[in-house]
């Protein structure tokens, strides 16, 4: 199923950095929201002149939010045309030169060309390619840095609280891209980044009276980085694949799957803070144990809080995602807990489509 061999050496998700309008009050929700605590902190108290960066951590989830501090600035441009957004999906390597040269000989574009920062706490060397849209993949080179993120950032040391959410990791990260074009990012991600094909849906599986996309997920040769891609498929009225293109202004990431150990203490802690999620018609549930056998959650659990269920032949999982998380119907969050399943809730599909897509008639856009 999975053919990857990993030449790059990639060991994981180093952070997310996400462009934003104002990275300051984004860190306030991201904080707040989902209970990541601000670690690192450059901008201007720090020598950067022209843009401000807050770092948030939590476990093996890290955020970067940054905003531009002056008129007319490329990030400002970015915002503009995509709203606020996923930019660079950044992964650890051994060696960032190396993995840099290995991605161009394979047809990569290069962003950033390999960059060595130092300060007292040690080395990072970072370098960057091109892919769907403009979103960036950073290659982070930090064996042996002791510093809170990078050189340039200083730690925040009397953080403001956070609470205690249960997420621990990125379980997967969703890009969007135009229709005919996924083949294209499918080969992308195997031919550059030497991806191996884990899972596809097409429009049979995934596919409701409006909407429809088609799917495949790549994964790197140890299984820590899991990337499906999406393209919209024919349906009689607009996708939501359709809808964030529109909104996002073309390609971009769709979803941040967070992992739990819990999924309902965090799902109830996500809405004690204020996040709304997709909510879950009742008839969903009226099958549930027929359709996924026994689980360990109650129904009544699972119902309350909108939690869907996926069965495989390796196991279960427990999903639940997010409305937008800012003005553009653009990024959203999932919240996944594994249970032996190593899918994608295939069966929860058209479920969730539909639900979807009565978010997406109140907005007028169906
Ligand atoms: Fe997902």
């Amino acid at each position: 199923m999975v053919s990857a061999s990993d030449p790059l050496d990639l060991f994981g998700i180093d952070y997310v950095e996400l462009y934003v309008s104002n990275a300051r009050q984004a860190a306030h929700f991201y904080r707040t929201t989902l209970g990541l605590a601000p670690v690192a902190y450059a901008g201007l108290e720090t020598g950067l002149r022209d843009r401000t960066s807050y770092v948030l951590q939590r476990r093996n989830v890290r955020f970067v939010l940054t905003a531009p501090l002056t008129p007319g600035h490329p990030i400002g441009a970015h915002i503009a045309r995509h709203g606020d957004g996923v930019h660079d999906i950044a992964l650890r390597v051994r060696d960032a030169a190396a993995a840099h040269q290995a991605a161009l000989r394979n047809g990569a574009t290069s962003v950033q060309a390999p960059t060595i920062y130092e300060d007292a706490h040690g080395r990072v060397v970072k370098a960057s390619i091109a892919t769907y849209g403009e979103t960036i993949h950073s290659f982070i080179e930090r064996e042996g840095y002791e510093g809170p993120f990078m050189p340039g950032f200083r730690p925040i040391t009397t953080p403001p609280p956070v609470p205690e959410t249960g997420i621990a990791a990125i379980d997967h990260i969703v890009g969007n891209v135009e229709l005919g074009a996924m083949e294209q990012w499918v080969s992308y991600y195997r031919d550059v980044l030497g991806f191996g094909q884990l899972v596809h849906f097409d429009d049979q599986d995934i596919s409701t009276e409006y909407s429809a996309l088609m799917s495949k997920v790549m994964q790197n040769g140890s299984g820590k980085i899991k990337f499906p891609i999406n393209e919209p498929a024919s349906g009689r009225k607009k996708s939501q694949i359709e809808e964030y293109l529109e909104y996002y202004g073309g390609p971009g990431v769709q979803h941040i799957a967070l992992a739990t150990g819990n999924i309902c203490a965090t799902v109830d802690a996500l809405r004690g803070a204020g996040i709304p999620f997709i909510s879950v018609p009742p008839s969903y549930y009226d099958d549930l144990e027929h359709r996924v056998g026994a689980i360990d959650e109650s129904r009544q659990a699972l119902q309350e809080r909108s939690i869907l269920v996926d069965r495989d032949d390796e196991g279960y999982l427990l999903q639940i995602f997010s409305q937008p998380m800012q003005d553009r119907p653009t990024l959203f969050i999932e919240i996944i807990q594994r249970k032996g399943s190593r899918g994608f809730g295939k069966g929860n599909f058209r479920a969730l489509f539909e639900a979807i897509e009565r978010e997406q008639a109140l907005r007028g856009n169906l």
